[in-house]
């Protein structure tokens, strides 16, 4: 499985912070937003990764994580024209997703909770083995600002509607989406919604015609943020600093899960560390590496 991490869109809700910086690398509390994403691919084991971005802000995508090669992994880079939607996001990425199944992330998500990384490996790996899609579920109070998966008592999915005005589910789709390499050929035959995107739950949609889209619904020992409002950002924000003062422990920290992974030796974390060391972010690198 490839990894895909969406991070073009135009940010406009959070208007005016994102005029002049592309969103995913305002910060979530110590760490720019796109390192939160990018930790969950790696964390389920992906490593061979594309990042999508707006023309105009592609370079700063360059800059902020290079090729990849210093955290153990490979991450390319491929320029969306104009915001066409997330399913569109997948017809970009066509020549990169070659013959392989994916795994595709939204910039502005985050995911925090014991035992979530289990779950997902478990869905990649049924996908791997057995095609089809996997969304994921999160029971929110206000669901209409999401794509909303509607689910039985034995949790099979009923039906999915992007952000409906009267929605019969609290289940919000999350911004995680698991695909066989169908999801190209499927995207492609999609046409755009009225608002002129194509929508990633007109493919799960497709998915759910053909008896082919599973789910996984995350219950409350969960952590999902969509920080694409000015509220859901600060909470993010808000949640990543309350978790590692306590606990010392950084999330999304990209370099010590490659470390941990065993993808990097402790020399190369010193290396990634000591440019850094005048900082927080780069004490607790070198403190791991001295562990
Ligand atoms: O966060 C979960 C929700 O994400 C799902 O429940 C919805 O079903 C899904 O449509 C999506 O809704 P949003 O309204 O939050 O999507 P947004 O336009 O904010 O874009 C999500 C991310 O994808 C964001 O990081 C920007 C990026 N993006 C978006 C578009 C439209 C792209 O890279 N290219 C695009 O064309």
């Amino acid at each position: 499985m490839k990894g895909i991490i969406l991070a073009g869109g135009s940010g406009t809700r959070l208007y005016p912070t994102t005029v002049a910086v592309n969103k995913h690398f305002l910060p979530i509390y110590n760490k720019p937003m796109i390192y939160y994403p990018l930790s969950v691919l790696m964390l389920i084991g992906l490593r061979d990764i594309l990042l999508i971005s707006n023309p105009e802000d592609i370079d700063c995508c360059k800059k902020c994580l290079s090729d990849g090669s210093g955290i153990g992994i490979r991450i390319s880079y491929r320029v969306q024209e104009r915001p066409e939607g997330l399913a569109h996001g997948l017809i970009v990425a066509e020549d990169f997703v070659g013959d392989d199944s994916v795994g595709l992330i939204l910039g502005d998500n985050i995911f925090f909770g014991h035992g979530l990384f289990d779950i997902l490996v478990e869905a990649k790996m049924d996908i791997d083995r057995s095609g089809g899609a996997y969304v994921f579920g999160y029971y929110v109070h206000d669901p209409e600002r999401y794509g909303i998966i509607e689910v039985d008592e034995s949790g099979r999915v009923l039906s999915l509607t992007e952000k409906p005005s009267h929605p019969n589910s609290n289940w919000a789709g999350v911004g995680l989406y698991f695909y066989d390499n169908d999801c190209i050929g499927i995207a492609k035959n999609l046409l755009p919604s009225p608002r002129g995107e194509i929508e990633i739950t007109s493919l799960n949609q497709e998915y759910l015609k053909a008896g082919k889209l599973k789910t996984k619904l995350l219950g409350r020992g969960f952590a999902w943020f969509d920080a694409g409002t000015h509220d859901s950002f600060l909470e993010a924000g808000e949640f990543v600093a309350a978790i590692e003062k306590r606990t010392g422990l950084m999330l999304g920290c990209i370099e010590e899960i490659a470390y941990r992974k065993g993808w990097i030796g402790r020399e190369q974390l010193l290396r990634l560390a000591i440019p850094l060391e005048k900082t927080d972010y780069g004490r607790y690198l070198k403190a791991l590496a001295e562990e």
